[in-house]
């Protein structure tokens, strides 16, 4: 199997180290296009990828296309990609807030999957939401999971709906975090610590919250029952947030994310 890789930027390039380690292509099966000749120059030295200098000598060859440029330079891609593409190819987006039946419109086909990754995919721990228009096969569903899951965690959702839910959840999350991050950060340099202690300080925090977590079967609200006791340190800082609602603020921050996303697919 051949996939294409258009648009090598942070995800492109993300995906293509990450495709390149499934057991359905290796890399020399990875064919790789960017509009910016500098960056095919980089790419070229990038052992076993093959890049293209123009889309016409790539797309016509590959089974998977996956498309991996913003979202505002996808009209333009469209129609350098339109005569070159053929019914049986299957297409994977990555584009925020491109819908399934703008991409079939835009380039006259019918497989296409819609997919919304997370910056963590960078380092192996992405989170991948996909779905599919109707003519996708079972089969190439089981490929295109296999393909996504080497960057991380892939799920499958039921319809674009969802896609747009996980954007405000996994697709955006990743911001949240660090938004506490800074806080708690912000916290530790005001009380006197260094600006490396409140790195370690914080960074350690949520990656052995996070790992104990991981080895429980237990829910968050147990974990903060086992770590508060009653009139303890814990329960202070709880109920701070408890009373300043941030748990609902959160909640709503989330749902701005997801309403944005899908004003951006309208
Ligand atoms: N980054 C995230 O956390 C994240 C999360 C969810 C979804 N996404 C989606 O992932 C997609 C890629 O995002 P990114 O952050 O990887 O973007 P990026 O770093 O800007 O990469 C896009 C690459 O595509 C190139 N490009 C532009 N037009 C092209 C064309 N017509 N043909 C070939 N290459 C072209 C760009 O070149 P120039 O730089 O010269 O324009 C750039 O190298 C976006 O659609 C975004 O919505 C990203």
């Amino acid at each position: 199997m051949k996939v294409l890789v258009i648009g090598a930027g942070n995800m492109g390039l993300t995906y293509a180290e990450g495709m390149a380690k499934s057991p359905y292509l290796n890399r020399r099966n990875l064919m790789i296009y960017d509009v910016s000749p500098e960056k095919t120059l980089e790419l070229k030295e990038i052992p076993n990828f093959d890049a293209y200098d123009k889309i016409a000598d790539c797309l016509p060859k590959a089974d998977v296309v996956f498309i991996a440029v913003k979202p505002y330079h996808s009209e333009e891609l469209f129609n350098s990609m339109k005569n070159l593409v053929n019914e049986n190819q299957l297409f994977i987006s990555l584009m925020a807030g491109i819908t399934i039946n703008t991409i079939q419109e835009g380039l006259g086909i019918k497989k296409v999957v819609r997919a919304m990754p997370n910056l963590p995919a960078k380092v192996g721990l992405g989170m991948t939401s996909f779905t599919e228009s109707k003519e996708v096969s079972r089969i190439e569903l089981i490929m295109v999971r296999n393909l996504l899951d080497t960057t991380g965690e892939a799920i499958h959702v039921k319809n674009e709906n969802f896609i747009n839910a996980s954007t405000g959840i996994s697709g955006s999350g990743p911001a949240y975090v660090f938004y506490f991050m800074q806080s708690m950060m912000e916290a530790a340099l005001k009380m006197g610590f260094s600006q490396n202690d409140s790195k370690i300080l914080v960074t350690q925090t949520f990656e052995g919250a996070v790992a104990l977590f991981n080895d429980s079967d237990l829910s968050p609200n147990a974990w903060m029952d086992m770590v508060a006791s009653k009139g303890g340190t814990t329960r202070a800082a709880l109920d701070s947030m408890e009373d300043n609602n941030v748990k609902e603020l959160i909640k709503e921050a989330a749902y701005a994310a997801f309403d944005r996303a899908t004003e951006l697919g309208q």
